[in-house]
């Protein structure tokens, strides 16, 4: 049985969803069927479909009780929506059904792992606050559309370890093990107020038994965790999660930020032990994100492209606010994450336009071959000279209106902005970060869809991103240059 919760949900989202027109959407970025969406959730592959839940709030374009939104796509271009999965309507989960994860189980369900906030329970003296304790839902069709919840929550706060916080444990990422369990990495907050990252072990789903802390934030980054993620990529363990109250350095940017921990992970013991921090996305905004592996064996990456610090500005009368990446493929090579669009992408390019060998000279020059706000451009500069000292590639231009991704010859930084994309706040509208090309040779490639921009320097080993809120952008592309090189650009416009 449906709550009548759910049910209101699903029939709001069904018609709020007619209200918004395809040209007032992305094209081949996730954006929530109606009102507001951030983290992904239960990134999935699934009878032969990537399933993609979403945290979600149908009624308003603010964050509010916390749904899950369901997409699903074969190419992970186009998504299509199904109805909305989770609803805050049971004991467990009243106060919003926070972020988790989805695993297939051996008679081939789908289940959810997820954290519902409640209210304390009845012998805990301040009952006005929450708790957060990790609940489960499994399909009960063969598509994964409906999902029946289990009556108690599989992760009580009683199982968090003695002085650590039942107010902030969440985010479960459930993985399969080689004796077929399943492990749990779950976020809480520590004695010291700190992030860290504890593991649980089932058989079923249904009983997990306590394994370990498996990393602590002693030294950074940030403050408190979210959104844990553990698995090996090319012989690594790798540690994702997103970090607040980031304090600025030289590899990471202040804030809430997604990060990458690259080290060792010892199985038996359930410890992580950390080599290197790196910022998973240099730009104005990406969070949360969440990885899945593909059939084919590749890792892909979505995140939310957004940042908790800025969202709440945006363009007036929107009915929908929030979007994800593009999914990534990622890759660890010499000790560096490695991004780039998915390849399924490549389907969808169409007018293909190259320019070869185009004389840069101090100023601007209008690409007029290539126009359009739904783009696949890879740009080479080359054959610079001394004098070189900035190159811009400037998008949506148009009534004195762009968006800009540059490199800094003169101090090595890439940047990303869009202060003149529209912005009336004093909002962040420009970052930038140390970068060094390979062998005199500049490599950017760009994707851009209507309301956002993500860079990819080099062979991604710099990523950054941005969302535009632009009503006056135009689809020009130019690009400018304090000297003189050579630039080949290939681009595509996607659809
Ligand atoms: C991360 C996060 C999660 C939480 C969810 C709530 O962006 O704060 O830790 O589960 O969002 O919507």
């Amino acid at each position: 049985m449906k709550s009548r919760i759910l049910q209101k949900a699903r029939k709001y989202e069904a018609e709020a969803e007619k209200q918004i027109s395809i040209e007032e959407r992305p094209v081949f970025h996730l954006s929530p069927r109606t009102g507001w969406m951030n983290d992904p959730n239960g990134f999935v592959y699934f009878e032969g479909k990537y399933h993609l839940f979403y945290q979600y709030y149908p009624y308003g374009t603010f964050w509010g009780p916390m749904h899950w939104g369901h997409a699903v796509s074969e190419d992970l271009v186009h998504w299509e929506y199904l109805p909305a999965a989770l609803a805050p309507d049971s004991k467990n989960d009243k106060e919003g059904c926070f972020s988790g994860c989805g695993v297939v189980t051996d008679d081939g369900r789908l289940a959810l792992v997820y954290t519902g906030v409640r209210k304390m329970g009845k012998n805990i003296s301040d009952k006005s606050k929450n708790v957060q304790i990790q609940c489960l839902a499994m399909s009960k069709d063969a598509e994964g559309i409906d999902f029946e919840k289990n009556s108690f929550a599989v992760i009580e706060s009683e199982q968090v370890p003695q002085g650590c916080s039942i107010e902030d444990f969440r985010d479960p990422k459930v993985v399969r093990t080689e004796d077929g369990s399943f492990l749990l990495y779950a976020v809480n907050k520590n004695e010291e107020g700190k992030g860290q990252v504890l593991a649980y072990k089932s058989k079923d789903l249904k009983k997990w038994d306590y394994c370990g802390c498996v990393l602590k934030n002693v030294s950074g980054p940030g403050v408190m965790w979210e959104c844990p993620d553990l698995f090996t990529l090319d012989g690594k363990a790798v540690l994702m999660m997103s970090a607040q109250e980031i304090e600025q350095s030289e590899d990471l940017d202040p804030g809430s930020v997604g990060v990458c921990l690259i080290g060792n992970y010892d199985k038996a013991a359930h410890k992580f032990t950390h080599e290197k921090t790196i910022q998973v996305d240099r730009g104005l905004d990406f969070y949360a994100q969440q990885t899945v592996q593909a059939p084919d064996g590749r890792h892909i990456m979505i995140g939310w492209l957004q940042n908790w610090d800025i969202c709440n500005y945006r363009i007036k009368n929107t009915k929908w606010f929030g979007q994800m990446s593009f999914p990534r493929e990622i890759k660890i090579e010499k000790d560096l994450l490695i991004q780039q669009p998915a390849r399924e992408i490549e389907q969808f390019w169409k007018n293909k336009k190259e320019i070869k060998a185009l004389k840069l000279f101090e100023g601007k020059q209008v690409l007029s071959e290539i126009n359009g706000n739904c783009l696949d451009l890879t740009i080479v500069v080359r054959k610079y000279d001394s004098e070189m000292s900035y190159f811009a590639v400037n998008l949506f231009e148009g009534n004195g209106h762009f968006a800009r991704v540059y490199y800094d010859f003169r101090n090595a930084k890439a940047g990303v902005g869009r202060s003149h994309a529209g912005v009336k706040n004093a909002l962040l509208s420009e970052r930038s970060c140390a970068y060094k090309p390979e062998e005199n040779e500049l490599k950017i490639r760009i994707i851009v869809d209507r309301f956002s921009v993500e860079a990819f320097f080099g062979e991604g080993e710099l990523a950054m991103s941005m969302c535009i809120y632009d009503e006056k952008c135009g689809s020009g592309v130019s690009v400018e240059a304090l000297g003189s090189a050579e630039i080949d650009v290939l681009g595509y416009e996607i659809s």
